[in-house]
């Protein structure tokens, strides 16, 4: 199969090969996808985490495939799919209003743009990824605001505290995009409190964790978000972003229109997941699932002393090599038994991983680790990989201790990488 790398603007993010060629998908059923030389993968990555029930989900396919014959209603205009879709997610996620976009991106920027505008300030203080959109890209000094006027404190707490000690006035919100493998339940009471002292709008992008960990937001409890955004929980990969929150500080959201609005397949497959994912079965599914398949990967990686950790739990997890060359062995090995992993990213099961697919996983994974054999006793995992982790899942520091030297030394270290 040909594949044209030279009419194609983009270089998508997906599967590749160890040339970084894309590997190029031909079906896709539950936790399996097959490839053109028929290899069934056991699928981790999920669409980067959007496939939350199973590929080709029959629910959310007969819907679909409805929509698609217009029965449901069409492009041209209001239908009542949308009036579900847009109740169902204010149920599950708060908010006096809601706004529909295709990507994570253009929501978090769009949503990001109303604050501001709303508020009047120049500054948006910033943690975490949140999209390909110029307007994230690095500063030229760290700490310092970027063209688009966005400060990144890289998830450390104590510069967040200063740039709101020394510049309050300037700063229109602050929005933060959670994980919960790198930062703990402390970390989020403190950012809370400097967040109310300041008396500053918190956007939280959910894009990623929204409604995986459970029917809501991951971070109701721990953060008093004004703003949400969420996204790959929303419609099973389908094209569907969302923002949510405050009346007032999303008005400047009333002069967003686009062509596909109404676009009934999408809202089809929105309002199909929204009812499942409302009744947290398939989370639960997900994390009780993945949490024994994290359990057979961690003891299956200490009983031939391999120098890997594992970060997170069921629902999000993630793998932490101790050096390059033992990530560069893992990924080969998990390649060639077949476990599709979202290289040096979150890996994420699906709700289609039933007690078969479990024990095929582990049957891989231990095979993983005898391949591995060479790399026995290579370890420890040390502070380095786990930054390293941390920062290539979430664009910035994990939670440690630390002073300001230690702070800016890994901030510039990885800035340069
Ligand atoms: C936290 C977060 N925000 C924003 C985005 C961008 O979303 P999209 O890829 O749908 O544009 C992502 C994508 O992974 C994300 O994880």
């Amino acid at each position: 199969m040909t594949q044209n790398f030279a009419t194609l603007a983009e270089i998508p993010t997906c599967p590749r090969n160890a040339e970084g060629n894309p590997r190029v998908f031909v079906s896709a059923s539950g936790a399996y996808v097959t490839d053109d030389a028929g290899k069934r993968w056991i699928d981790f990555d999920n669409t980067r985490g959007s496939v939350l029930l199973g590929h080709g989900d029959p629910e959310v396919a007969e819907a679909v495939g409805r929509a698609a014959t217009g029965a449901l209603g069409t492009a041209t205009g209001w239908s009542p799919l949308l009036d579900t879709v847009t109740s169902r997610l204010l149920e599950l996620c708060g908010g006096e209003v809601v706004g529909l976009f295709r990507t994570g991106t253009s929501a978090v920027r769009a949503a990001v743009l109303a604050v501001r505008e709303a508020v009047g300030a120049p500054l948006v203080l910033s943690s975490g990824y949140h999209g390909y959109d110029p307007m994230w890209y690095p500063a030229k000094a760290p700490f310092e605001p970027n063209a688009d006027g966005i400060v990144d404190f890289f998830f450390d707490l104590d510069v967040l505290a200063g740039l709101l000690r020394d510049g309050r006035e300037r700063v229109a919100a602050v929005v933060v995009s959670p994980d919960h493998m790198h930062l703990s339940p402390r970390w989020y009471e403190r950012a809370r409190a400097l967040l109310a002292e300041a008396a500053v709008p918190l956007i939280v992008d959910e894009v990623k964790v929204g409604l995986r960990y459970g029917p809501g937001l991951s971070t109701a409890g721990l953060l008093d978000a004004d703003v949400w955004v969420t996204a790959k929980g929303v419609a099973n990969g389908f094209p569907t972003a969302a923002v949510g929150g405050s009346r007032t500080l999303l008005k400047p959201l009333r002069e967003v229109s686009y062509t596909s609005f109404f676009e009934p397949t999408v809202l089809a497959a929105a309002e199909r997941t929204l009812a499942r994912v409302a009744t947290g079965e398939p989370q639960r599914t997900v994390r009780e699932t993945g949490d024994l398949f994290v359990e057979h990967a961690r003891s299956a990686l200490a009983a031939a002393s391999l120098p890997l950790e594992v970060a997170g739990n069921g629902t999000f997890f993630q793998f932490v090599p101790a050096t390059r060359e033992v990530k560069k062995a893992f990924y080969k090995a998990t390649e060639e038994e077949g476990l599709l992993f979202y290289r040096n990213d979150n890996q994420a099961v699906s709700a289609a991983f039933g007690p078969d697919v479990l024990d095929d996983a582990r049957a891989r994974f231990s095979r993983v680790c005898d391949r591995l054999a060479p790399f026995a006793a290579a370890g420890p995992v040390g502070e380095e990989a786990r930054y390293q982790a941390a920062w290539s899942v979430m664009d910035g520091l994990r939670e440690a201790e630390r002073d300001a030297r230690e702070t800016r030394e890994w901030v510039d270290r990885f800035l340069d990488d």
